[in-house]
């Protein structure tokens, strides 16, 4: 019986239950033993009952929770080959076949990184001597596939990662009720979400709430944008609107890369010399990772926790380590590498300030 092991990685997303849940199921549906890796790389790499054997009562309810039930952590051990040596062996130790990792995208270099690695890790674990030929010779490759958990929405190569409907629901919940308050008193308010270097839950949350006002990282406003933004909510005023929102994504910034402040634009909305508005933030923080996963995220987490089984199954060790994609409402599985590689581009044309690539290879709808 071949052994798959399944984990979270990174930060949480409402939906890694729901994968967790549907890789145990179908591993065991395909006749595999199913293994969940707690605590993420650190449960690895401390192995023993880190490494624990589930079965299929042993998820059951799971997609309905939030948050993620086998736990995560940012594991600095693994970042060192000593770490992943020591990873790897706990690996064999336990007989597991094929690992299938749930995060985001340093999660998953990571994983591609420790599969690259794996030939050489085994030779020094024999080496060593801390695992005989004999001990290692069912696993001379190492079969990993990447789901993507993320509430950021900022790998490329795949419409939606798991969890960031869930987010963009919760936003879009606080900004309903802070307009209620905003409402009564005609305030301001601006609001900074989440999102890392990715402005998809700021542009959307902005659809959808209708907010005056966006900021994201990967279209920072003209030079004149202050002005901008008073002639954009004067006129919502004068149209009779009470309440302003201005939604701040926490990795916005300017044109020559200075970062767009939640405090520097409340001081704009009530400069007394200007609109005079009484002005508030909110930081929306974590509330928008926690609770439970919306019918999308929960699905997503399902359909591709499926086939992210049958994917480690059929790899071998000529195929490229590849990740599990929703494009155009299509479970895909497509290569990692590739889509991580992507990913950095943008990051590096942010930081370079071209900002036409960078959204460009964002590929947000509504961009403009
Ligand atoms: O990547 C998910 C995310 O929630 C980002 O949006 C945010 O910048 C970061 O993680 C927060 O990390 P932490 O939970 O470590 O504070």
């Amino acid at each position: 019986k071949k052994k798959i092991a399944i984990m979270t990685s990174g930060g949480d997303s409402p939906g890694m239950n729901g994968v967790v849940r549907a890789c145990v199921r179908m591993a065991i549906h395909l006749g595999c033993e199913a293994y969940c890796v707690y605590e993420g790389y650190e449960g690895l790499v401390r192995g023993g009952d880190f490494i624990r054997k589930m079965e299929w009562h042993d998820v059951r309810g799971w997609l309905s929770e939030g948050g993620t039930l086998i736990g995560t952590a940012r594991c600095m051990a693994f970042y060192e080959r000593p770490g992943r040596l020591i990873a790897a062996k706990n690996m064999i130790v336990h007989g597991i076949d094929a690992i299938i990792i749930c995060g985001g995208d340093g999660s998953l270099t990571g994983a591609d990184r420790f599969r690259a690695e794996w030939p050489s890790l085994l030779e020094e674990l024999v080496s060593t001597k801390q695992l005989t030929e004999e001990q290692i010779k069912p696993y001379q490759s190492l079969n990993i596939v990447g789901l993507v958990g993320s509430i950021d929405n900022d790998l490329s190569g795949t419409d939606a990662t798991i969890g960031c409907y869930s987010a963009l629901a919760r936003i879009c919940e606080m900004v309903d009720y802070i307009e209620a308050t905003a409402s009564s008193h005609s305030r301001a308010f601006v609001i900074e979400v989440m999102g890392r270097h990715c402005g998809w839950l700021a542009l959307m949350a902005g659809v959808a709430t209708g907010a005056d006002f966006i900021f994201i990282p990967e279209k920072p406003r003209e030079d004149n944008w202050r002005e901008e933004m008073r002639s954009v909510i004067e006129k919502h005023r004068k149209l009779g609107k009470r309440k302003t929102i201005v939604i701040v994504a926490e990795g916005a910034q300017d044109r020559h890369g200075a970062k767009i402040t939640c405090e520097m634009l409340k001081d704009l909305l009530a400069d007394k010399n200007g609109l005079a508005l009484d002005t508030r933030i909110t930081t929306l923080g974590h509330v928008q990772r926690g609770g439970t996963a919306v019918a999308y995220d929960r699905m997503l987490g399902t359909l591709q926790g499926v086939e992210a089984v049958k994917a480690v199954l059929e790899a071998s060790p000529e195929t490229e380590t590849c990740f599990i994609a929703i494009t155009e409402n299509k479970i895909v599985r497509k290569p990692l590498m590739e889509a991580v590689r992507d990913t950095k581009e943008v990051a590096q044309a942010i930081d370079m300030h071209d900002f036409d690539k960078a959204m460009a290879l964002r590929d947000h709808e509504f961009a403009d």
